[in-house]
């Protein structure tokens, strides 16, 4: 039997009666850009999450740039954030005009380390951002904490951690604003790209709405540098079908990370965890083995796919090597990076299939000891 990492064939293949339906009656209505569907999934997300505003926009990405630009970061600020992420992250940083300023992280949320978030703040500090990695939200107080006592605003990177809970509320309802993506493989996945921003803040709200809409006050006339960040009607109206599932499919995963923690005891293995403030989506259920591509290599043979999120941390990629940040400068991100796997993990697989992957694991790693 093979177990596929990641496949959206079952899940799009039951709903695609609806889909359809939604897609073609935007189809006959024409609300393809930023249209009805787009406020309608705006509204339902916003009372999901519990937050005043929701912006849908085009990417993740996006939705972290114009977070940025609306807490006011720009040339010559410094973000603190963290280099084992998606290299997203680091890109609406410098899209802002600012500098990343990396804080090493926590092993055991694999987020940011709220214990040496002080020692990252520079008099140029103009927002903190953590990222919920694996969908495993950080310890958001003790960042909200430091955050405060220093007048610096926090905006949560929600993209992998879309329903996961924070002593049972939302993340990305915690920041002054908030990014998430709707990239097809999230939890909460697009037929294509999408993003959102979120925000209790009645002039931040608008101003990102603005900005989305090439900063067109009134017809023909641009308050100021605007953008194209538009999300399209079709997508708005697949997401609203998938966010009435997205409980039920996150509970799923939780399902399978409680049989992967209860089954997997492999020699030499180290298990991703849930904190105790943390409802973990399971994005990815990482674990931890020092001879990682082997472990891969011996996984595939007893058929399971894994991945690998991500293998070489943001300090050290060639579009930042003029931060001089070398090797050894963050060991924990460094670390997890080298030898992170991802196993399968979506609200489809079977119990077989977990099964299949919790002996694969375990004779993998005794092949290995
Ligand atoms: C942690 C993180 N931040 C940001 C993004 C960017 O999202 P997008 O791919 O929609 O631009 C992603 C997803 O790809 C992500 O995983």
């Amino acid at each position: 039997m093979t177990v596929p990492f990641f496949s959206l064939s079952e899940q799009v293949r039951g709903l695609r009666a609806e889909f359809l339906a939604a897609l073609t009656d935007v189809v006959d209505t024409q609300g393809f850009a930023n249209g009805p569907p787009v406020k309608k999934f705006e509204d339902e997300l916003a009372r999901y999450l519990g937050v005043k505003h929701v912006i849908a926009v085009n990417t993740g990405t996006t939705a972290l740039h114009a977070a940025l630009i609306a807490v006011g970061v720009g040339p010559g600020d410094d973000v603190v954030s963290v280099a084992h992420t998606w290299i997203s992250t680091a890109w609406a940083i410098s899209y802002a005009g600012a500098r990343p300023v990396f804080c090493d992280v926590d092993e055991k949320t694999f987020g940011l380390d709220p214990s040496l978030l002080e020692k990252a703040i520079t008099k140029k500090t103009k927002a903190i951002l953590p990222v919920h990695l694996h969908g495993h939200p950080v310890d958001l107080d003790a960042i909200l904490d430091v955050a405060q006592r220093h007048g610096i605003p926090v905006i949560e990177d929600t993209a992998q951690s879309v329903g996961s809970l924070y002593k049972g509320q939302q993340t990305g309802s915690f920041g002054r604003v908030n990014a998430t993506s709707f990239y097809p493989s999230k939890n909460l996945g697009a037929f294509g790209e999408g993003g959102a921003v979120m925000t209790d803040d009645d002039a931040i709200a608008a101003r990102i709405r603005l900005l989305r809409d090439h900063a067109q006050v009134s017809r023909h006339v641009h308050a100021e540098l605007g953008y194209n960040w538009r999300l399209d009607g079709l997508q708005g109206a697949v997401l609203s079908i998938k966010l009435k599932h997205l409980d039920a499919w996150n509970a799923r995963r939780r399902e399978i990370a409680k049989k992967y923690l209860a089954g997997i005891d492999g020699p030499g293995l180290v298990v991703g965890r849930e904190q105790p403030w943390a409802t973990c989506n399971w994005h990815v259920f990482p674990v931890f083995h020092p001879q990682r591509d082997a472990l891969r290599a011996e996984l595939e043979k007893r058929g399971v796919q894994s991945g690998v999120h991500y293998p070489t941390p943001v300090h050290l990629q060639p579009a930042y090597a003029h931060l001089g940040l070398k090797k050894g400068a963050l060991p924990v991100s460094e670390r997890l990076a080298s030898t992170e796997v991802s196993l399968p993990m979506f609200a489809e697989l079977s119990d077989a299939q977990v099964d299949t992957t919790i002996a694969a694991v375990n004779a993998a790693c005794r092949a290995l000891a």
